[in-house]
């Protein structure tokens, strides 16, 4: 029975996970039959990360990861969402050649969470492309899809009878544009404007290829649920009662979150206030055609291709209109609205993420009333120390205390139908472009030291408390 008398207030068989993902964690980047994958060759070309740090070792989880199922047990977590690296399983990204190690690390891994009463939830995509793909076009290659959802269904095949929690793609937001616009993840592409929709585009056929893999081979026997990870920061009105600030925050919403969940959630097709955007730009540029490709009749349908809502939340915005005409050609996204940090929030150290809980609560709100309230699961939601370590990291305790409090708010007093709560990250690891200089862990990792030891933070104490507090309640 839920009330919202108490503190907080939690549905029972909430999931309480953390999570990681393969190339921020795994190190043996090529042991054991492993092929590269598009994060190897960038991290290994010079001044792409700061200070050209690698996932080559990152966590050594690929040799670790009793450490790491220590570190899952010591929470109490009910959930682990991990990532699956789909060139240790084929090398070449193709089913034509299995990696038996690959397959054997998995299955242990698998087999230890389930031995230790947590549910896995297994991303199969998290950023790392074999490179041997990418070599053949990568994200912007339409046969993709289809290799995708050969891997999907390997998959399926060999981890579906334990895992029953999928996801596809994580993030295609940021794969398409820092990847392939902003040229600041691997491939490190951009040619403004383009391949961002392109890429994005062909993301949605390959989830949405795999979902009806899933629904019709494998589900009738495996009972599982799958969906796909995305991301958006909540957007607000610079100022709430201008109406073109109004409007630009809405559209920063459609460039972001709605790009991908409109398609899977309402109507099979990208947001009308987008496809007039980017066709009418497209025009004035001179194309023939607009931009954001079209979806084909002859392909599996987009709509209806998720079983519940997966959202990652860090941070917010507020927003007023972008510059007109806008300054350079590009994605719509950066140039229709332009969104800023309230100097009000506090900052934790990098640039992208300020402090703002409030955020997640009207994000729930908003996907529960926008998306015909779906199940929903926060797969990551956390805060970065930057700068010298603190064990006893008194912001991130905070931050988490009045997030979870707005969580709770959101399924106790808005209805929010939310299933469960993943922190990014279980330990600090390898964070993209900016190395190991972030650190997002529940768990501090001395990336210093060979045996990489793992030391609670005083946030994961806090989390496990909360865990206990909760978990099993009915
Ligand atoms: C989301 C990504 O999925 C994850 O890989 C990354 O480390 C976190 N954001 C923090 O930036």
């Amino acid at each position: 029975m839920r009330s919202c008398d108490e503190d907080m207030v939690f549905p029972a068989g909430f999931a309480w996970g953390a999570a990681t993902a393969a190339y921020q964690i795994e190190g043996g980047w090529d042991a054991d039959g492993k092929g590269p994958s598009i994060w190897d060759t960038f991290c290994h070309a010079k001044g792409k990360v700061f200070q050209d740090h690698t996932g080559d070792v990152a966590c050594d989880s690929y040799r670790l990861w009793d450490e790491d199922l220590k570190c899952i047990q010591q929470l109490g977590l009910t959930h682990y969402r991990l990532s699956l690296s789909w060139s240790r399983l084929l090398p070449d990204g193709t089913t034509r050649h299995v990696n038996q190690k690959g397959v054997d690390y998995y299955n242990r891994v698998i087999d230890d969470l389930l031995a230790s009463n947590v549910c896995p939830m297994v991303t199969l995509y998290h950023f790392d492309l074999p490179q041997a793909l990418q070599d053949r076009g990568g994200w912007q290659w339409p046969e993709i899809t289809k290799v995708f959802d050969s891997y999907a269904q390997f998959c399926f095949q060999t981890f579906g009878d334990r895992v029953k929690l999928w996801l596809t793609i994580n993030e295609p937001y940021v794969c398409a544009k820092l990847g392939h616009e902003d040229g600041l993840h691997a491939p490190g592409h951009g040619d403004l404007g383009v391949s961002v929709y392109l890429v994005g585009h062909n993301m949605l056929r390959a989830h949405a290829r795999a979902w009806h893999s899933y629904d019709t081979l494998f589900r009738p026997t495996q009972g599982g649920q799958l969906s796909l990870a995305l991301f958006t920061d909540w957007a607000e009105p610079w100022d709430p009662s201008n109406p073109l600030d109004v409007a630009a925050s809405e559209r920063y919403m459609t460039f972001s979150l709605d790009w991908f969940a409109w398609p899977i959630f309402v109507s099979g097709d990208y947001p009308p206030e987008m496809k007039a955007r980017v066709e009418a730009n497209s025009r004035t540029q001179g194309l023939p055609f607009s931009r954001l490709p079209q979806f084909s009749e002859d392909e599996p349908s987009i709509k209806g291709t998720a079983d519940f809502f997966a959202v990652n939340y860090y941070t917010s915005r507020k927003v007023r209109p972008g510059p007109t005409p806008p300054k350079s050609l590009g994605f719509e996204g950066d140039q229709q609205a332009v969104g800023e940090m309230d100097p009000s929030w506090p900052v934790c150290g990098i640039s992208w993420l300020a402090v703002y809980p409030e955020g997640l609560r009207k994000l729930l709100k908003y996907i529960k009333d926008t998306f015909g309230n779906p199940s929903i699961y926060i797969t990551e939601n956390g805060l970065s120390q930057v700068g010298a370590v603190e064990l006893d990291d008194s912001q991130r305790c905070s931050f988490f205390h009045a997030t979870w409090m707005e969580v709770s708010k959101a399924i106790c007093e808005d209805g929010v139908d939310l299933k469960g709560y993943f922190v990014w990250s279980l330990m600090d690891n390898f964070e993209w472009s900016d190395g190991f200089g972030v650190r997002f862990g529940l768990f501090h990792v001395d990336f210093s030291h060979p045996e990489r030891p793992r030391t609670l933070y005083r946030s994961g104490t806090d989390y496990a408390q909360l865990i206990a507090k909760f978990k099993g309640r009915s």
